[in-house]
Formats: C-alpha cells, structure tokens, sequence
C-alpha cells in the first residue's frame, strides 16, 4: 500500500494556507463552531456568520444560555438549520454535564450529543493535537486516488481502510495541521474533475497519479 510523506503534506499546507478567523485559535468551541459551519458550507460563506456568530457567543456558556431562536436567527442563511439546533443542544448538553468545561478528547468528545466521529475529531486534533484523523468527502477523495482503491468508497470497509491508513500516516506533532491539509487538498487541487496534480505535494506517493487516472476515483457503485 502506497505510504506518504505526511511532512510534504504538511509542509505544503503551511504554504498555502489562507488566514481564516477559525485558525487563528486553539479555543476547542470556536473550532466546534467553525467545522459545524463548515460541513455544508464553503469557507468564503462561513467567514460572516463564524464572526458574527462568535462576536454574540464568545464562550459555550454564552451558547448554552441563549434562546433556540436566537441561535436559529443567527445562522438564517446558511442553511442546514439541524446543525445549528445540534450545536446549541451540544453546548447545552456539555455546560450541564460536564460543568462547561469541553471535554479534553477525542473519546470524550464523543459523548456531546449531536457530535459525531468527524467533529470530534476535527476538534481534538485541531484544538488538542491528538492524533487522530478526519474523514470528509475531500479526504476520503483523496485517499481513494492516492491507493486507486477500486471499491465503493461508501462501504464500511472502505471507510475502516482508509481511517486505518490514515491513523498511520498522520503525524504525532501536528495532526492538526495534517488534517486540515488532506481536507484543504482536496478542496483545491485534487479535485473531483480535472484535479490539478502538477501542484499536489503527494503527486509521488499516489498510485492513481502513477497510472494516469485519478479521475476515476472515488468508486461509487450505485445502490
Ligand atoms: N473543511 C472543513 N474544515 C476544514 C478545515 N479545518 N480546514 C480545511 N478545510 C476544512
């Protein structure tokens, strides 16, 4: 199986990375925030509603005391009202149990209601530096092309593969930076068409790059 060099990816996401409010922080909320709004939403529409958004809830206290309306009010426009009514009930969920203070971990993470594998590791990784990676579709893209993985990328294999591969490459002194530069990478050059691999730090580990035909990855059998 086809191994990175994970410091060339990093490397390259400290080159290329743009300065956005969310990574001028280690606070574990505001990280919360900014990937709940970043699920569904690209960056360049997410910037407004983050500061707007931080300037009227500073703190996860400040979200658990508010009004489900105001948080609703807040987020009118970004669409994907599940995820804010989930953030607040977190925020709610985690000052009442856990005495406001955010849980320290990965594992723990887990245990907010409404906080699922990849926010929890987007937050622990990014705000705690733990060494654990993320899966969205632009990683998952990724990895399929870098391993020219012939299944279904959807299957709960393929996702058991590529965490595995993952959690092997990615690296103990800055996972963070790690995951978001396969999230980055993704979104800006290995592209679901015409992926720019002239520009790609992994052009040399990838197999769908060795073999010409990155484009064909992700599989995606119809169901
Ligand atoms: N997409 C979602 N969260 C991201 C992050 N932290 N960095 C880059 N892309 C992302």
């Amino acid at each position: 199986m086809g191994v990175i060099d994970s410091s060339k990816l990093v490397q390259w996401f400290n080159q290329v990375k743009r300065d956005l409010p969310w990574r001028r922080t280690k606070d574990p909320y505001a990280i919360w925030v900014s990937e709940v709004m970043l699920q569904q939403t690209q960056v360049v529409t997410v910037i407004p509603y983050y500061l707007r958004f931080m300037g009227r809830f500073p703190t996860l206290s400040h979200l658990a005391e508010a009004e489900q309306e105001e948080v609703l009010e807040l987020w009118r426009g970004l669409g994907y009202y599940s995820r804010a009514r989930r953030l607040w009930e977190g925020a709610r969920y985690v000052v009442k149990m856990a005495e406001g203070s955010m849980p320290k971990d990965y594992q723990s993470l887990l245990h907010i209601k409404g906080v699922g594998d990849y926010t929890a590791a987007a937050i622990a990784s990014i705000a705690y530096e733990e060494q654990v990676p993320v899966m969205d579709g632009n990683v998952k893209r990724v990895v399929s092309r870098l391993l020219r993985w012939e299944e279904d990328v959807e299957k709960a294999r393929s996702r058991r593969v590529f965490l595995e591969y993952l959690g092997e490459v990615i690296p103990g002194d800055c996972p963070g930076d790690f995951n978001q530069g396969m999230m980055e990478l993704g979104a800006t050059v290995c592209t679901p068409k015409n992926p720019r691999c002239e520009q790609c730090p992994l052009q040399e580990d990838c197999e769908g790059f060795a073999l010409g035909d990155p484009q064909v990855y992700p599989v995606k059998k119809s169901k």
